[in-house]
C-alpha cells in the first residue's frame, strides 16, 4: 500500500515536472521568437565564440584601429575597425607557415614578419601575395552592436 502511494506521488511528480518542462520550453520558444535574429545576421549561438566590450579595446573605437584579442582561440585574433559599423576579425596565423602576423597598417595591410606575405584586412584577410601563399587569413563573422562586438566561427 505504501509502495503504491509512492508510485502515485512519483507519477504525479513526473507528470507535473514534465508539464513544467514543456511550459518552460514553450515559454522559451515564445521569448526567443520575439528576439529572433534578422535574416541578415549570420551565425548562431553554437558558432558564437565571444562577446567583447569595446571599452576594453579602445583602438577599435576608431575606424582604421586594430588590436589583437587573446584568450578566445589558441592563437590571438586580429580585430580591425573597418567602418562605423563593421569590425573585421581574423586569425593572426599566417597561411604560409603559421607565424603570427602583425596588426594592419594605416592602409589595412597586414604583413607577415617571416617571409613578407601580405593580407588585406579591408578585404577580410585576402592574400595579396599569392606567390608566397594564395590562402586568405582565416576570418570570422562578427556583429557590432554599439560597443559590443560578437564573434562567430564560420
Ligand atoms: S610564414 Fe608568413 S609568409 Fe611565410
Amino acid at each position: 500500500m505504501l509502495k503504491k502511494q509512492c508510485q502515485c506521488s512519483r507519477r504525479k511528480f513526473l507528470i507535473s515536472s514534465t508539464k513544467a518542462a514543456l511550459g518552460a520550453a514553450v515559454s522559451a520558444e515564445l521569448l526567443s521568437s520575439c528576439n529572433k535574429k534578422p535574416a541578415n545576421i549570420i551565425g548562431d549561438d553554437e558558432q558564437k565564440i565571444a562577446t567583447i566590450d569595446l571599452d576594453l579595446y579602445a583602438k577599435l573605437k576608431q575606424i582604421g584601429g586594430s588590436e589583437k584579442i587573446p584568450d578566445i582561440e589558441e592563437f590571438e585574433l586580429i580585430a580591425y575597425r573597418k567602418s562605423e559599423d563593421e569590425v573585421v576579425v581574423l586569425s593572426e596565423l599566417c597561411t604560409h607557415q603559421g607565424v603570427p602576423v602583425g596588426l594592419p597598417d594605416e592602409n589595412g595591410i597586414i604583413k607577415c614578419p617571416q617571409d613578407g606575405a601580405e593580407f588585406d584586412a579591408k578585404q577580410n584577410g585576402k592574400a595579396l601575395s599569392p606567390a608566397i601563399t594564395p590562402l586568405d587569413l582565416k576570418s570570422y563573422y562578427s556583429i557590432l552592436d554599439g560597443n559590443v562586438l560578437t564573434i562567430f566561427r564560420r
